[in-house]
């Protein structure tokens, strides 16, 4: 969250992280030498962890409202301001006199306490007076596409009103799409209706109407938008986003935050028990971590579904009785003893037969089969939490009682504690330079295997806004050479965020690795070169032997001084940074060898490339590349392809050819092993 307070968080791991350039780069010499890279393909090093990628998750820069889930009505149960329905306006022909309020005198539900009253005066049977709704960013019109609008609505007395629904744009000049849903009446029901466009352009400047040609009175509880979704599901998921995560092939989704799973009180940290259950009986909440308005239409049900649909394993994290920057903090013992149960209750929710308490109810929602689940991670960057012996104490409690219940389950710490050994220690690792990501690539080759297995839990070069360019994608790419190298230890990995809205007043948090409007959605080089990985991760690493590698200068930024201190910030000695990094893995099932090898330098760069301890090489390969002219290069909603990878044959391979890396590139060169 704090940049400032971070870097302190990162220096608490220990020394390891320093003068790792000189132990594991021996063979650096400054120079025009031509770098030669020796793989050793009979000494297997490491085994890759089939886990290694996977994602992050939380509702930041409109990452489900107005992002991944499907929802297209914004404050669609009129509960985002107690003060006014926001997103919604009163529209009426010439003539019609009506208005539009919050009703708190007639609740929907014990959720919602409050509806949306439309009292209609005056209107001739030609004109129609109704409420609409601006969406998140506009209502997106895809051609010969099928909407599912439902709504919830009641009238005065023995009222009965026809209802139109429709998509018009914003300029009031086209009907998208219509459908009429007569007889609306009596007490609180659900009406539903299908709206279909016709072969029209693509457009996001669109509202969503609800209208009426009766006068009376009128009550809404809940209206809803859903466009097709990912796997057809009803509360689901945006298909082109869903299509990119799918691309990445991740292995495990860690869900529901990062800071949204504290919040800043009890209230509006993520409440599990708020997020599941139909729809329209979940409350939704302010997110005050990211200052925005969760419909909580995505729950712990629909992050469920999500890891379903793309095969990954969910990695579970659940409240651990600290707020963010400390604004919560629950005392080990009987105090936190609840929140202790409500974490089991959520692992039942996931996990339990539907003939448990918990297992019954996610049965009841429609899913009697358990998830699986190996990791659960006991709460968010709590070295955030300096009291001496909070997090121990917290931790201990969560893991004594979920080994005790669940001893299959890995538990995950997300900081050092020493009370208990935890199975896996989640790092975070935000770099604000290319360089300085890069100069840390090599910091796991020398970190002792006598701890826990390491999740870096978010990392990112945080270069380029709103999204990643080249350089970033340098950066990480330097970096996920490291974490590849050495997956014994580090045994999965998931960048943060993953998403931001690039609509005005979207983005939260620069740095987020896809983008996306009302309509379209793109990946930023960083996403390219980490599909590239993911999709070529192999299982065993082999020994690779680097010699001549090109480095440059880089400063490091000043560091801060002691709290409270008046002294200047020490500015560090430069350091040479390599400017060119690899690694090299093997899928035994087919013999393929992976060698990625990341060219930082704005120049082509020649490698030596000698295989050993191997039959031979045949003489074609495949060369897949992502380079730039430029590291300030990037995608965008409005180039979204600018730069991507591109994949060629390549010939003259044996073992001891010479390839030469583009400029700026990130490459997997893929040679068939005999
Ligand atoms: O990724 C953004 C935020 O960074 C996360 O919510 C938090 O865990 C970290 O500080």
């Amino acid at each position: 969250m704090l940049d400032e307070d971070f870097a302190g968080y990162l220096r608490g791991f220990g020394p390891w992280a320093l003068g790792i350039l000189l132990t594991a780069a021996p063979g650096i010499l400054l120079g025009q030498t031509t770098p030669v890279l020796h793989i050793q393909a009979d000494q297997v090093t490491a085994h890759v962890s089939p886990s290694l990628y996977g994602l992050m998750t939380e509702e930041i820069n409109y990452s489900y409202d107005g992002g991944l889930y499907g929802e297209l009505v914004r404050n669609r149960n009129f509960k985002e301001d107690a003060r006014e329905p926001v997103h919604w306006t009163l529209v009426r022909e010439r003539g019609a006199i009506a208005s539009m309020s919050l009703d708190p005198g007639q609740p929907f539900n014990s959720a919602v306490p409050t509806s949306l009253k439309l009292s209609v005066t005056q209107v001739t049977g030609a004109q129609s007076v109704g409420i609409a709704n601006d969406g998140f960013w506009g209502i997106p019109v895809r051609p010969n596409t099928r909407y599912r609008a439902t709504f919830y609505a009641k009238t005065d007395g023995g009222l009965s009103v026809p209802i139109t629904v429709a998509i018009v744009s914003n300029d009031g000049a086209t009907t998208y799409a219509s459908a009429l849903v007569s007889g609306v009446s009596g007490n609180w029901q659900r009406y539903e209706a299908t709206l279909t466009t016709k072969d029209v352009k693509a457009s996001a400047d669109n509202h969503f109407v609800l209208s009426t040609n009766k006068p009376g009175t009128i009550w809404f509880g809940f209206v809803s938008l859903f466009p097709p979704t990912w796997n057809d599901r009803p509360n689901g998921n945006r298909k082109d986003i869903m299509q990119l995560l799918a691309d990445m092939k991740p292995s495990f989704l860690r869900f529901p935050g990062g800071n949204y799973l504290e919040g800043r009180s009890l209230e509006t940290r993520f409440v599990w028990k708020n997020t599941v259950g139909p729809i329209t009986q979940r409350p939704g909440h302010y997110d005050d971590s990211w200052r925005y308005w969760s419909s909580d239409g995505m729950g712990l049900l629909e992050f469920l579904e999500w890891c379903e649909d793309l095969h990954m394993q969910p990695v579970l994290a659940l409240y651990a009785g600290f707020g963010l920057r400390g604004t919560v903090r629950i005392k080990p013992g009987p105090e936190l003893q609840p929140y202790v149960q409500d974490a089991l209750d959520e692992i039942e929710y996931v996990t339990g037969s539907a003939s448990t308490t918990w297992g019954a109810q996610r049965a009841r929602e429609g899913h009697p089969e358990a998830f699986p689940l190996h990791y659960v991670e006991v709460g968010n960057e709590d070295s955030f939490d300096r009291e001496p012996g909070s997090y121990d104490g917290r931790f201990t409690q969560f893991f004594d009682a979920i080994k005790t219940r669940y001893p299959q389950l890995q538990v995950i710490a997300t900081a050092p504690v020493k009370g208990v050994t935890p199975d896996v220690i989640d790092e975070h690792y935000y770099r604000n330079s290319e360089d300085e990501m890069a100069s840390h690539a090599h910091d796991y080759d020398t970190r002792p295997r006598t701890g826990p297995k390491v999740f870096v839990g978010e990392w990112a070069t945080r270069v380029g806004v709103p999204t990643p360019n080249m350089s970033a994608a340098l950066g990480d790419a330097s970096w996920m050479t490291g974490m590849e190298r050495n997956s014994d230890l580090v045994i999965m990995s998931s960048y943060a965020p993953l998403f931001v809205n690039v609509n005005p007043g979207g983005m939260q948090w620069r740095t987020d690795l896809i983008g996306y409007n009302t309509l379209n959605s793109y990946g930023s080089p960083a996403y390219y070169a980490q599909k590239m990985f993911s999709q070529h991760h192999g299982d065993d690493v082999l020994k690779v032997d680097a010699q001549s590698v090109p480095t440059r200068e880089w400063q490091p930024p000043a560091r801060r001084g002691a709290p409270g201190s008046t002294q200047p910030a020490a500015r560090p000695a430069p350091e040479q940074v390599p400017t060119l990094f690899c690694d090299a893995t093997r899928d035994s099932k087919n013999g393929a060898i992976y060698l990625k090898v990341v060219n930082r330098a704005g120049t082509p760069q020649p490698v030596k490339v000698e295989l050993s301890g191997l039959a031979g090489i045949d003489a074609s390969g495949q060369a897949i590349t992502l380079s730039a002219n430029s590291p300030e290069d990037t995608n965008s909603i409005t180039e979204p392809e600018k730069v991507v990878p591109v994949s060629a044959t390549v010939s003259g391979l044996g073992t001891n050819f010479t390839h030469t890396f583009a400029p700026y590139s990130v490459n997997v060169l893929i040679l068939n092993g005999k």
